[in-house]
């Protein structure tokens, strides 16, 4: 099978975030004991997400013109960022069921506006302007790089 482009793996990496928050969705519906953990894995692999896509992605796409669609795409991962606080602080506080459904779904419905800009925009592009060096670096980050402690998105 060949590789995926940078492209590809990140469109991947969007419907497994997507996937984690609605299996964790279905469980709450289904009443059943419900496991946090897939979850908080969720939310920990959106912000290393956007660690990755603001730190290594955007500023070469920025430098190649694509200014305006990243100053969207930055504004949009400000408010993904305060939903995942939102989130991650309900599920510390709170087993109201209704409350953390409704902020999960929100989460959901940011991320599903967001990844339809991103994924025809921006990941279209990605492979090209980086080149494949970069592009297979970026690739390695998504099996195994981690976000530093404390790292905050542009415009959280
Ligand atoms: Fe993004
Ligand atoms: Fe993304």
């Amino acid at each position: 099978m060949a590789a995926l482009t940078l492209g590809q793996a990140l469109e991947r990496e969007h419907r497994e975030i997507d996937g984690g928050i609605e299996s964790f969705l279905d469980e709450l519906d289904s009443g059943v004991r419900v496991d946090p953990s897939q979850l908080v894995t969720a939310l920990e692999s959106l912000r290393r997400h956007i660690y990755l896509e603001e730190v290594f992605l955007f500023p070469d796409l920025k430098a190649a013109g694509l200014m305006g669609p990243i100053f969207v795409m930055l504004r949009e991962h400000g408010m993904l960022w305060r939903q995942l606080d939102a989130v991650t602080g309900m599920l510390a506080q709170t087993s109201e069921t209704e409350v953390l459904r409704h902020s999960c779904a929100t989460l959901l419905a940011l991320l599903s506006d967001h990844n339809a800009k991103e994924e025809p925009i921006i990941y279209t592009q990605a492979d090209d302007i980086l080149g494949a060096v970069a592009s297979a670096e970026l690739r390695k980050f998504l099996i195994q790089g981690t976000m530093p402690e404390g790292w905050v998105c542009s415009s959280a």
